[in-house]
C-alpha cells in the first residue's frame, strides 16, 4: 500500500508571533534531515499568513483548525475553507473532539465542513473518537463508526483522525493494541476507499511513544497536539518514522 506517511501538529489556541520561530526551527531540522513523509502544521489562523510567508520553499505544510461550511457570508467570527486556502493553508482538521465538545458540533455539520474544505482545495483531517465512557461501556467501535458514516464526506480525498477523547491531553496513550485494534476496524468501515485513505492517531504522541504507534500496520501518521509546539519535539516525533 503506498499510502504517504502524514505528521500533523495540531497547536490548538497556542501561539503568539513569537512562535513562528519554532516553524523556523522545524524548517531547518527537515531542510538538514528531509523525510519522505507530509509534514503540517495547524497553528491559529491569526498566524496562518506569517507561517506562510516564513515557509516559503518550505516542504511544511499548513493547515487551518476549523472551518465554515459557506466559502463568505454574514457569519461573524468564523473563517472559510476559501480563507484558509487564500491565506496559505493546504489542509484543515475538522470535527476535533474540542469543537465537538466546546462548540456543539454534530457530525452532520463536521461532513458540511470537510465538504467545504475539499471545495476550497484543503484536504480535510476529520477526527473521531470516544469518549472514556463510551469505551468502558464497550461503544468504542460503536460510536467512532458512526462518526465516520456521519462525518466523513463520501468522495474526496480526507484524511481520518483517530483520537481517543481520553487520551487527549491526558499524557494517557490508548496501548497499542487499542489503536491497532481501532485503526483496523476504522479501515474496514471505510470500504473500497479504506485503501486510500490516511488514518492517524491522535493522542499524547510523544517522543517517547511515537515510533510504536508509527509502526502499527494500520496507522499511517500522528496527529500531534502538545508536543507539536517545540520544534525539537516535534521533529523527533517526525523523525520516528520508519
Ligand atoms: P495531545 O497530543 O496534546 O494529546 O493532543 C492531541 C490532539 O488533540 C491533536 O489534535
Amino acid at each position: 500500500m503506498s499510502r504517504r506517511a502524514l505528521i500533523a501538529g495540531n497547536w490548538k489556541m497556542y501561539g503568539l508571533a513569537a512562535a513562528l520561530g519554532e516553524l523556523d526551527a522545524l524548517s531547518a531540522a527537515l531542510a538538514q534531515q528531509p523525510v519522505d513523509a507530509d509534514v503540517a502544521v495547524c497553528p491559529p489562523a491569526t498566524l496562518l499568513a506569517a507561517a506562510a510567508a516564513r515557509l516559503k520553499g518550505s516542504p511544511i505544510l499548513l493547515g487551518g483548525q476549523d472551518c465554515h461550511t459557506a466559502p463568505e457570508g454574514a457569519h461573524t467570527g468564523d473563517i472559510s475553507a476559501v480563507m484558509l486556502a487564500d491565506a496559505g493553508a493546504r489542509l484543515v482538521i475538522v470535527g476535533h473532539s474540542e469543537r465537538r465538545r466546546d462548540h456543539g458540533e454534530t457530525d452532520a455539520l463536521v461532513r458540511a465542513k470537510a465538504e467545504a474544505a475539499l471545495a476550497a482545495g484543503l484536504t480535510p483531517i476529520v477526527c473521531v473518537g470516544e469518549t472514556i465512557e463510551e469505551r468502558q461501556a464497550g461503544q468504542a467501535e460503536a460510536v467512532v463508526g458512526r462518526q465516520i458514516a456521519g462525518s466523513l464526506p463520501e468522495r474526496g480525498e480526507a484524511v481520518v483522525a483517530y483520537e481517543p477523547v481520553w487520551a487527549i491531553g491526558t499524557g494517557l496513550t490508548a496501548s497499542t493494541a487499542e489503536i491497532a485494534a481501532m485503526h483496523a476496524f476504522v479501515r474496514g468501515v471505510l470500504g473500497a476507499r479504506g485503501a486510500r485513505v490516511r488514518i492517524l492517531y491522535g493522542g499524547s504522541v510523544k517522543p517517547q511513544n511515537a515510533q510504536e504507534i508509527l509502526a502499527l500496520e494500520e496507522v499511517d501518521g500522528a496527529l500531534v497536539g502538545g508536543a507539536s509546539l517545540k520544534a525539537a519535539d516535534f521533529s523527533a516525533i517526525i523523525r520516528a518514522l520508519k
